[in-house]
């Protein structure tokens, strides 16, 4: 029997006040009715909703739905017309099929395997180590956004590819603009060009001096400077503000859930499992789309070739049939696989350095900081957006007791 097919209308705008963890009530209640639901866009176009974890799963999975940037017209909550949208640039392979994306993430999966990023750990290490002395000597009293969260984890992508750190005001503010959803369309085009010529001197840069880094690697490919200049972009943007995400939002998230911070605090080894519930739980990169390339028979019912298909990650993430008390935080769940870096030929190829950097730098915070608490009522953190592409909080301002001598 086909499930019953219901209908949202509109895409959330907000969460439920005083539950900024969880997914808006209505995808949650959306996901209780039926794992898809029919989505019409802004504007007009009939597509999808997926909540369910294991639709959402089969259809990442599924080459019949396409990421292609061209077939991506509809926008969620905003009514663009009837606009032609170009094909991705060449080098920016997230919105690529195959055989197009395998020829920029082929050369860049044996850069990023658990074996490379393991060898990293020491360096996460050091960087951490750093940030924390500078954020003690200035505290207590610190915005754990701009002390913590997000410098780490731009350092170790910025000395990963071959990026100047020094150099990060020329594109840093212009990523955060593409990605904090709060940008007017003419903000979002000047943020892409001034991003697009630092990339361009960078590359230039690097073919004149190459350096011991990702980028530098590269150059002996046939890939020409264009497309090193769109992968660069893709791995800049992707490295950053996700990680950096993961860590406030997640540090939020524990301080708010006492019991597993104090669980965290007594049992180091717990660190692995906790990352990957707070991965699950918190799914900071919320949504994706595809574009189905022809029918498709899902769930009893058809998906239209044509129609796009949203892909709730943090509602799939929070299905009970799934995970057992979905929308309770658990370090020590096993019940693992959960969907927070997609699945499929678009997986996170940075995941191995991003549970890195969550196991190096959180037990880091609370260790050197056991008195750690929100400066702020919880009421008063301020979050992005739900238009943001990837969701966290703005800052968060921490408070300690400072117990070292100075
Ligand atoms: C793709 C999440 C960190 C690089 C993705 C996708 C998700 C994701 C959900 C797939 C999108 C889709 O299916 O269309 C995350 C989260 C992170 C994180 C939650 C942090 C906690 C990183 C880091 C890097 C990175 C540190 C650094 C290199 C990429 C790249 C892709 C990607 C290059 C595109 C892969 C492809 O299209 O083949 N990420 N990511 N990510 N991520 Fe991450």
């Amino acid at each position: 029997m086909p499930e019953p097919l219901h209908t949202i209308t509109a895409m959330p705008t907000a969460r439920r006040p005083g539950c900024p963890f969880d997914p808006p009530e209505e995808l949650i209640e959306a996901r209780a009715r039926s794992p898809i639901s029919r989505f019409p866009f802004p504007d007009g176009h009939q597509g999808w909703l997926v909540t369910g974890y294991d639709l959402t799963r089969a259809i990442l999975a599924d080459p019949r739905f396409s990421s292609r940037k061209e077939l991506m017209k509809h926008h969620p909550t905003v009514d663009y017309g009837d606009i032609e949208v170009p094909p991705a640039p060449p080098g920016e392979f997230l919105l690529m099929d195959e055989p197009r994306h395998s020829r920029y993430r082929k050369p860049l999966v044996g850069k990023f395997t658990v074996r490379r990023m393991r060898l990293l750990t020491e360096r996460v290490e050091q960087i951490t180590a750093e940030h924390l002395d500078a954020m003690e000597q200035a505290g207590p009293a610190a915005d754990l956004v701009t002390a913590f969260a997000k410098p780490i984890p731009a350092v170790v992508i910025c000395e990963l590819l071959g990026v100047p750190y020094e150099d990060r005001d020329r594109f840093q503010d212009n990523i955060d603009t593409f990605l904090a959803g709060e940008a007017g369309d003419e903000e979002l085009i000047a943020a892409y060009l001034a991003t697009q010529r630092y990339l361009a001197e960078l590359v230039a840069a690097k073919r004149a001096n190459p350096t011991d880094d990702v980028l530098s690697d590269l150059l002996d490919s046939d890939l020409t400077d264009e497309e090193l200049q769109g992968m660069a972009l893709i791995l800049l943007s992707a490295g950053f503000d996700t990680t950096a995400n993961m860590l406030a939002l997640g540090t939020f998230a524990l301080l708010r859930n006492p019991e597993q911070l104090a669980a965290l605090r007594a049992d180091p080894g717990l660190v692995d499992q906790a990352v990957e519930e707070l991965l699950r739980y918190l799914s900071v990169a919320k949504q994706f789309h595809r574009v189905a390339l022809e029918d498709v028979e899902l769930a009893g019912h058809t998906i239209e070739a044509g129609a796009t298909v949203i892909l709730s990650l943090s509602t799939a993430n929070r299905d009970p049939e799934r995970f057992p008390d979905p929308h309770t935080l658990d370090l020590r769940r096993q019940d693992g696989a959960h969907l927070a870096f997609s699945h499929g030929i678009h997986q996170c190829l940075g995941q191995q350095l991003a549970r890195v950097e969550l196991r190096v730098a959180l037990p880091a915070l609370l260790d050197r900081f056991p008195t750690l608490r929100l400066a702020v009522p919880a009421e008063e953190v301020a979050l992005r957006p739900e238009s943001a592409d990837i969701y966290g909080v703005k800052s968060l301002p921490v408070t300690w007791d400072a117990t070292r001598v100075p």
